[in-house]
């Protein structure tokens, strides 16, 4: 990062995902604490830094208790605990169907916060107050016809293969609505914001949608290389992902022909397989 700091930090590490190792919990928190001190390291005097942490029903609600113990040893000082519905949900007949997505909102100094509005009309009357003489009631008080967006998001959109941001193979992607919000209300235009576990990119894609600079890493380089496709795909395209289509598709059309070939009987040998399709 050299001299620059960021305004806000979006992290999303993995937790006991089937394509990871297994980790123990306390394996996990001490990694933890490592990119979150270096994060307040990269970050500005007056911060924000947001967490998506899971909850394993299965497993102590791990990794989110120790994580915020973990988090009261640190500098930050923590501001929110937000849960995202997400419309798929898991579970038994004999058990509430799981349904949330935890997110932490931890703050360094005094930072910018600017308050969102969701697309849900407000429906409910009351909270009567008189204001110049005059009884009013919250809808004439209120700044917007819509819903503040509080610390319960149910009006996000889970990623599923229909919708254009999908990005086939990222099993992890988070709706880019979530990451706008976040950005829209914990940054300014022209800021700095930095995401270390990028995945599909989707940190990087939002912040080209809303004229921040991003600095972004993936420890996986098919993932560095998705997130680079992704943002490059956009900016040819405009869209936000391939829907059902795949980041990998022009490699894998190579792969298809040189297939279709073999199966005329054309002579081949492997060294003409394309790199990247050899790879796959
Ligand atoms: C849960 S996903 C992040 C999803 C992302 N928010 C999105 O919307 O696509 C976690 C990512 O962290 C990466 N990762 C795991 N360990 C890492 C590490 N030590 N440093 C950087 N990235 C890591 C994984 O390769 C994976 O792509």
């Amino acid at each position: 990062m050299g001299k620059d700091r960021a305004a806000l930090a979006i992290h999303d590490p993995p937790y006991n995902v089937v394509a990871f190792e297994i980790q123990q919990v306390s394996e996990f928190i001490d990694c933890c604490s490592k990119w979150v001190s270096i994060t307040f390291d990269a970050l500005s005097a007056d911060a924000s830094l947001y967490v998506w942490i899971g909850a394993d029903q299965n497993n102590g609600f791990q990794p989110l208790p120790d994580f915020m113990i973990m988090m009261r040893g640190q500098s930050f000082r923590p501001r929110s605990f937000i849960t995202m519905r997400n419309q798929r949900g898991y579970g038994t007949q004999k058990n509430w169907m799981a349904v949330r997505q935890e997110l932490l909102y931890y703050i360094k100094g005094n930072p910018d916060f600017q308050v969102e509005y969701t697309d849900i009309p407000k429906v409910l009357r009351g909270y009567y107050k008189t204001v110049n003489g005059e009884v009013t009631e919250n809808l004439q008080r209120s700044k917007s016809d819509n819903i503040r967006a509080s610390n319960v998001w149910i009006d996000v959109q889970q990623v599923f293969y229909r919708m254009d941001e999908n990005v086939s193979g990222c099993y992890a992607q988070k709706p880019l609505k979530s990451i706008e919000r976040i950005i829209r209300a914990s940054s300014c235009a022209d800021d700095l914001v930095i995401d270390f576990f990028s995945h599909s990119g989707t940190t990087l894609l939002a912040c080209e949608l809303l004229n921040r600079k991003c600095y972004t890493v993936d420890i996986d380089p098919v993932f560095a290389e998705i997130t680079i496709r992704r943002l490059e795909h956009y900016r040819a395209t405009g869209r936000a992902g391939w829907q059902n289509g795949n980041p990998f598709e022009h490699e894998l059309g190579e792969l298809e022909t040189w297939k279709t070939e073999l199966d005329s009987d054309k002579m081949i040998i492997k060294d003409e397989l394309p790199v990247q399709s050899a790879l796959l």
